[in-house]
């Protein structure tokens, strides 16, 4: 029969519990704990009780910094990291580096009066989140005089995306104080634009961001933003002119085609996305009448997503673009030229004769509809359609494209184009967020960058090294996260970049 020694139920604090723990005494007499001696941290008496034979319990059940785990390894981890996402805790700190598990559902963490609550707060004495990651970066970077880089990585659907959006709008409320300045306003609406051109539905994400992308917020010394500035990287361009199964081509082209006016419809030569070839090679369907009669279609198809509103979202873009400085002549601009793309790619083309390598486009009407559309000659573009040039040594030859060659460039031609118009757009939403003060030599202008961005070529390198490390998050840095484990383990002080990661794999480990 084993007894609770007096000490243990007199001293007993509330919420404390104790634990019988049987070890064999060595020949000495003295008790081996094992792993158990990181429990060593704890106070004086927990200590003594330890070394009498028991082991007090943590008095909270799960850990808010991995660091601080007792017992290190992959088990405790994901346990630690699992029980507190069942109490809806999606934040969790590895030293100064937070990892992020996707809830996938709104979480009411992140209002006004949590951004007061992690204002000015050092790193760790509040539960973890992310606002108290770029309240940390903000005041770092104000006291220090240094810029502040915040790297953001985990895999597609991880809520790398939604996390730089929580961040930006932490780092200019921050700044605010409460009152909306202009520049915020054009940080907070490039956003929605940015998704809507380069954002798309994937087989796991139904707003998947379709490249990379740093954005770096400008502030005066005293905290004040002055302007910010978005850098792109590496647009999916392919997406354009082929999808996989259940993927989808660039939002926007499907918030046009549903959210147009009857004058636009016409005006952009609009028709229903079934009769785009850029569109529809997945899902081939006899054409709907209207973007309403959807309702009725017994086979869900890959043109809609369950809970989506694309008028409304159309209706929100043509918001959010007007917030960054599109006029409505402009946005009309982008608009043909979206159109532009979607006829390109319904130009299909026919061999001339049995008897050269010559071909011609089966469909010539739609050739005036795209250069009306694109503001070009039709021969030009019909030349540009089926022809090559070739400089050889003082002479210039035409030469036809062969069949397969001329779809080939057809789909170019229409990725070129898209891709010059998301860079314009990046351009025009920098330049709407360049602040003339920027420019003046005298202004010292701190800055916050955060980097939005899909870990790929260091899961390979993590999967060579450790799945146990791959179980725990998607990063961008291995060094990084190893010496993040050990430093726990040594329970020495971490001195690491500022990063987020999630991993929303966790859920399901
Ligand atoms: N903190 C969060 N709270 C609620 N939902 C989230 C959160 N983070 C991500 N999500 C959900 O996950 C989806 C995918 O996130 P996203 O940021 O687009 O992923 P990624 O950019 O990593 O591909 C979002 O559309 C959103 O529904
Ligand atoms: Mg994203």
């Amino acid at each position: 029969m084993m007894l609770w020694p007096r000490m243990a139920l007199e001293n007993r604090l509330s919420g404390e519990d104790y634990r019988f723990l049987l070890r064999e005494k060595n020949l000495d007499g003295s008790i081996h704990y094992g792993s158990l001696q990181s429990w060593l941290r704890v106070t004086e008496e927990r200590r003594r009780m330890m070394e009498r034979g028991f082991l007090p319990q943590p008095q909270q059940k799960d850990f808010d910094d991995l660091c601080s785990l007792p017992d290190l390894n992959e088990k405790t981890l994901l346990e630690n990291l699992r029980n507190r996402f069942k109490h809806e805790k999606i934040y969790t700190y590895v030293g100064s580096i937070l990892i992020v598990i996707n809830p996938f559902k709104f979480l009411p963490i992140y209002n006004p009066k949590y951004v007061k609550m992690y204002d000015n707060h050092q790193l760790g004495k509040l539960e973890p989140h992310i606002y108290a990651v770029a309240d940390v970066a903000y005041h770092t970077m104000l006291q220090r005089k240094k810029n502040q880089c915040i790297v953001i990585s985990g895999e597609s659907g991880s809520g790398k995306t939604q996390s730089t959006n929580f961040l930006i709008h932490h780092l200019t409320a921050l700044s605010q104080k409460g009152f909306a300045s202009g520049v915020e306003q054009i940080i907070l609406g490039a956003g929605p634009v940015l998704e809507a051109f380069g954002n798309a539905k994937t087989a796991h994400n139904n707003n998947s961001s379709r490249f990379g992308k740093f954005i770096q917020v400008n502030y005066q010394e005293t905290g004040t933003v002055l302007g910010a500035y978005v850098e792109k990287y590496l647009l999916e361009k392919s997406r354009l002119v082929y999808q996989e199964h259940n993927e989808r081509n660039y939002h926007v082209f499907y918030y046009l085609l549903a959210g147009a006016s009857e004058e636009e419809r016409l005006a952009f030569h609009l028709k229903q996305p079934e009769e785009y070839h850029y569109l529809n090679q997945i899902t081939k369907k006899p054409p709907r009448q209207s973007w309403d009669d959807y309702c009725c279609d017994s086979e869900p198809d890959c043109f809609t997503v369950e809970g989506e509103d694309l008028k409304h979202d159309f209706e929100r873009l043509q918001l959010a673009m007007e917030m960054v400085g599109f006029l409505p002549k402009t946005q009309r601009q982008i608009f043909s030229l979206l159109s532009a793309i979607l006829h390109l790619g319904n130009i299909c083309y026919k061999k001339k004769t049995y008897r050269d390598d010559s071909i011609d486009i089966c469909n010539p009407e739609v050739l005036p509809v795209v250069s009306e559309l694109l503001e070009v000659k039709e021969e030009v573009l019909f030349e540009a359609l089926v022809t090559r040039k070739t400089v050889t040594v003082g002479e210039k030859l035409i030469l036809p494209y062969r069949l397969a060659e001329a779809v080939t460039v057809r789909n170019s031609m229409a990725k070129s184009l898209y891709s010059a118009l998301f860079d314009w757009i990046v351009f025009r939403i920098n330049h709407a967020l360049l602040n003339s003060k920027d420019l003046e030599q005298n202004t010292k202008t701190l800055s916050i960058g955060v980097l939005d961005i899909f870990g790929l070529k260091i899961m390979k390198i993590i999967a060579l090294n450790s799945s146990a490390l791959i179980l725990l998050m998607n990063v961008y840095n291995t060094t990084l996260i190893s010496t993040s484990l050990n430093w726990s383990r040594r329970n020495t002080e971490l001195k690491m970049k500022k990063a987020t990661f999630h991993r929303r794999q966790i859920k399901h480990c």
